[in-house]
């Protein structure tokens, strides 16, 4: 592997970005950095939690929503969890939500409302890994780590040509970063390898002719940057199968209840399902409802998780108001306000719950497209 100049390159790349970074809302843009401002740890947390796995378009909305209702970590850590994963529902990966609350609790309980600033004890929070660890250290506090995402390693495994495939070259490539990053501005490095992955060293078709850092690049020279990364072969997704009953009352509530804290969406809310999970299909027909009732097969739901792909048999039943389950109505005007995944606003879709009411875009791309650093 030839080795490349980290001086030049990082000149080269910091140079383009102080014109092309994107305008994104936790970041302070490279000109007020010179002037002497620095990120809000809380807003660059909050953001790198939120892009884990979810992209940079379908994040910034709920970023917005998330710092006008909790505009500091103590803010947030006073918050009801309940409160949190209802803001959160649509974003995915609910497991983050509840890490991030338990984290901003953690935060207030043992730093005071400050993060602590380098990456070995960002580490030890709730939610943060490897990655987010070295990112938080990295864009706020300034601590040259070195920050592997997606993205970056798109652009590393291309400057180099790597053909070892993906997950088995990431030491590799860690290492190359490790070696790239300045110690001066290191948080603007970081952030132009990413912003170059997103918008030059793309997925497919790169723009390799206004690429700043062509010169450094072996890839290019061969016309075959799109061939990397390498990646291994993926095992075939598995199918579940289960079953949900939409309850309805005449004034039309729907019976809603709490999943257990743990699991798959853990915390969130739904309609009643049987007890599909990553590792087994649920019960299906209207014998496995809750409670017996004169249910009605009304269609079905498909939605990709990261590990398998669901299907949902979808029940409708008009009852009454006494039901001998735990749970709570929930009128047609309070649905968008529920903690529901997207799942589950499928399947009240499915049984035509006021479409407007159930339907919240998904922020999380259901097949292709998932992004990016490795779940933490
Ligand atoms: N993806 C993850 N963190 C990011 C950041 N700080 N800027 C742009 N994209 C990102």
């Amino acid at each position: 592997m030839p080795t490349i100049d980290p001086t030049a390159f990082s000149a080269a790349l910091l140079a383009w970005y102080d014109i092309h970074h994107r305008d994104l809302p936790w970041r302070i843009s490279p000109r007020q950095r010179a002037a002497g401002a620095r990120p809000d740890p809380y807003r660059v947390w909050l953001s790198e939690i939120m892009l884990q796995q979810t992209t940079v378009a379908a994040v910034k909305a709920y970023y917005t929503k998330f710092l006008a209702r909790w505009p500091s970590v103590s803010d947030l850590a006073a918050a009801p969890e309940g409160a949190v994963l209802a803001e959160w529902a649509g974003l995915g990966y609910y497991a983050r939500a509840r890490n991030l609350h338990a984290c901003a609790k953690a935060v207030e309980a043992e730093y005071g409302g400050r993060f602590p600033e380098t990456a070995a004890t960002l580490k030890a929070l709730p939610g943060i890994g490897d990655y987010t660890s070295a990112a938080i250290a990295t864009i706020a506090f300034d601590e040259p780590a070195a920050v592997v995402d997606g993205n970056i390693e798109r652009v590393v495994t291309r400057l180099h040509a790597i053909e070892t495939p993906l997950p088995r070259a990431k030491p590799l490539i860690k290492a190359e970063i490790a070696a790239l990053t300045p110690k001066e501005r290191p948080g603007d490095f970081a952030q132009a390898m990413m912003d170059l992955g997103a918008t030059i060293c793309t997925p497919t078709r790169p723009a390799c002719a206004i690429c700043p850092v062509r010169p450094f690049c072996t890839a290019t020279r061969t016309a075959e940057a799109e061939r990397y990364p390498v990646k291994a072969k993926k095992a075939a997704v598995p199918e579940r199968r289960g079953a949900a009953f939409v309850a309805r009352r005449p004034d039309g509530a729907v019976f809603l209840r709490k999943r257990p804290g743990t699991g798959m969406l853990g915390g969130m809310s739904e309609p009643p399902t049987t007890n599909w999970s990553a590792r087994a299909d649920g019960a299906l027909g209207a014998s496995a409802a809750p409670f017996p009732s004169d249910w009605r097969r009304v269609g079905e739901i498909e939605h990709g998780f990261t590990h398998f792909r669901l299907t949902l048999e979808v029940w409708s039943a008009a009852v009454g108001d006494e039901l001998a389950i735990e749970g709570w109505w929930s009128k047609p005007q309070d649905i968008a306000a529920e903690a529901l995944p997207t799942v589950m606003r499928k399947v009240l879709k499915a049984a035509e719950i006021g479409s407007s009411e159930a339907e919240r875009p998904s922020a999380v791309p259901q097949r292709r497209g998932r992004r990016l650093h490795g779940a933490e």
